[in-house]
């Protein structure tokens, strides 16, 4: 049996399949079958209230899964599927309430791997998968991540290289009438609102209150989410010099992640080799950035060390998504 025969019979047979996407890695089960998805929620300790994305294999099948489609769904498939782009939409009454954690709503898309493509095309059916992580982990972007993260609660890991993208999906609720953002991704505002010819909103969830109190507003808004274990820092390109300085006078082990300091500025001020635990110099390009982020994420956590500090990158709309992914893993 080759790979794709092979996932595609564990599928078959209830079993959690781990599959590539051009964002990060999804725990993929079969959408129609309650108790493979239970398990999914298992597998990563999710709580059963926080609802899975539907990957289907075309734009032509929504309607298996939704109902009362408008006609943006449709503008904005036919734009970005294959790709990284979850619709929301009001939930087919056929879909179990399992996947929707008990909502009326479906998330719903075509994620754009060629191997994943080609697995979806002969299940004939949908994969709910969300990330394939433990909850309110980072996001696995190689199989390497994958197995880390979740070893044998999966049975399958479809290997299909480092994911190109490297961040999830934009999510876009089109339940309301007007298309609003519920989590940006590599699509942006201004990507969606040049197809869809009206302006796009975005859900307000960046409030003190929400960050202090952790509150859920609506799933996918959880502020603190992509974490990794080690505490993380955000910090301006003119303190990041100074702050790491001061960790490392403290005998703290440090990473780092930055555009603008390289590591010999802090060898210069006789910090020891040992303090710096891992120091990388950014990729000044997003795409580029967003590619790696979630491997240097794990990377640093694999140190051990006591703290990361990552310099804050621009604040223009080709850094958002990263910005608020960022934000969201900062202790
Ligand atoms: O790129 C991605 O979207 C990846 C790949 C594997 O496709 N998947 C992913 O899934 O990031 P997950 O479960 O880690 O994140 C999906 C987010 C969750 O925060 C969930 O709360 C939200 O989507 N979500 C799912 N269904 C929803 C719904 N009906 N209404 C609002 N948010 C929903
Ligand atoms: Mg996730």
């Amino acid at each position: 049996m080759n790979p794709i025969e092979q996932a595609l019979a564990l599928l078959k047979a209830g079993k959690l399949v781990a599959i590539p996407t051009e964002t990060v890695y999804g725990l993929g089960a079969d959408a129609r079958n309650p108790i493979a998805v239970q398990n999914v929620y298992l597998a990563k300790q999710r709580p059963s209230s926080n609802p899975l994305i539907i990957h289907i294999p075309h734009m032509n099948v929504l309607n298996d899964w939704a109902i009362d489609i408008p006609n943006t769904a449709f503008q904005l498939a036919k734009a970005f599927w294959p790709g990284p782009l979850t619709l929301i939409l009001p939930r087919h009454p056929s879909v179990s309430k399992t996947i929707t954690g008990g909502q009326e709503s479906i998330a719903i898309r075509v994620p754009n791997h060629p191997l994943t493509l080609e697995l979806l095309k002969r299940f004939d059916g949908g994969i709910a998968a969300p990330s394939a992580n433990r909850y309110g982990r980072i996001s696995p972007t190689t199989t390497e991540h994958v197995r880390t993260e979740l070893g044998s609660r999966v049975d399958y890991i479809l290997e299909g290289g480092a994911c190109t993208l490297g961040i999830e999906s934009t999510i876009v609720s089109l339940l309301e009438g007007a298309p609003i953002i519920l989590r940006q991704g590599s699509i942006s505002e201004t990507d969606l609102s040049k197809v869809l010819k009206q302006p796009v909103y975005h859900q307000q969830w960046k409030t003190d209150a929400i960050k202090r109190e952790n509150v859920l507003i609506t799933p996918g808004s959880h502020f603190s989410h992509y974490a990794p274990t080690t505490p993380l820092y955000l910090c301006e390109k003119e303190r990041l010099l100074e702050t790491a300085l001061h960790w490392a006078r403290n005998n703290k082990r440090l990473c780092a992640l930055s555009f603008s300091v390289p590591v010999n500025a802090l060898l210069e001020h006789g910090v020891p080799d040992n303090c710096i635990a891992k120091w990388i110099v950014a990729s000044d390009n997003p795409v580029l950035y967003a590619q790696k982020l979630y491997a240097y994420l794990h990377d640093f956590d694999a140190t051990k060390s006591d703290c990361i500090l990552i310099e804050n990158p621009p604040n223009t709309e080709a850094w958002a998504a990263i910005r608020d992914r960022l934000q969201r893993a900062e202790s």
